[in-house]
């Protein structure tokens, strides 16, 4: 079967309300977060990410008219979406790929077209962040070209009025251990060191 690579009109809500239940079934299905984890509304919000960022899906059909199967979110410079990139620097987030369709490059080919499009847009590096958790994830980044980067580490902290903290390592280490704190890789793409 064909697939198309689109950038979702924020004015498409049909779409948006697919690719947002999409990000979240990813996390869930993976035992990433739970349906109570306040990251949940967030990896739902696909508007956001379609009016404040570059938001990617792939999508069944010569002309990607067809189900969503996988989506990555382009964050440029200076918008509220980015946790970790600072000055210039562009970030990939929300990668996430239904699990009725996994292991078939959907993750890699949707990566690339984020960093292509990052590229294309002035980039002269790109960050991401994922979950400790996530070994997949890891393996595909270091693949593509990311280099691991722990001096980009940070960590989140869930609150229990259902808020969340993040902190850098260093000031994590302050803190009184926590059972909820979740550590968070740090990768960065130089696209001058490899080609996409
Ligand atoms: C990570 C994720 C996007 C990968 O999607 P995918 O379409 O299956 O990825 P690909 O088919 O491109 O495979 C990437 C690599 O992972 C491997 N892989 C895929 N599924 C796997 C599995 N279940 N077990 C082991 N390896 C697996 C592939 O063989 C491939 O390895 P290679 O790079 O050596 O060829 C998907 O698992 C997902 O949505 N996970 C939940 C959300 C998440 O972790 N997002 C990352 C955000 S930072």
């Amino acid at each position: 079967m064909s697939e198309h690579i689109l950038v979702v009109d924020p004015d498409d809500s049909t779409r948006l309300s697919e690719v947002g239940q999409l990000t979240a079934l990813a996390y869930l299905s993976d035992g990433l977060v739970d349906q109570a984890h306040p990251y949940i509304p967030q990896l739902k919000d696909a508007r956001t990410r379609a009016t404040d960022a570059d938001l990617l899906v792939m999508a069944d059909g010569a002309d990607g008219s067809g189900s969503a199967v996988g989506t990555i979110t382009v964050v440029p410079p200076g918008s509220s979406l980015a946790e970790l990139a600072t000055g210039r620097e562009f970030e990939l987030r929300m990668l996430a790929v239904s699990p009725l369709e996994r292991g078939r490059g959907i993750g890699a080919k949707l990566t690339t077209a984020a960093m292509r499009r990052a590229v294309d847009q002035g980039a002269e590096r790109v960050v991401l962040s994922t979950m400790e958790s996530m070994h997949i994830a890891h393996k595909l980044y270091l693949r593509l070209g990311f280099e691991r980067r722990e001096d980009l580490d940070w960590v989140v902290i869930d609150n229990e009025d259902g808020s969340v903290t993040k902190v850098s390592l260093k000031d994590a280490e302050d803190l009184p251990p926590h059972n909820t704190a979740i550590r968070l890789f740090g990768y960065s793409w130089d696209p001058s060191t490899s080609n996409v």
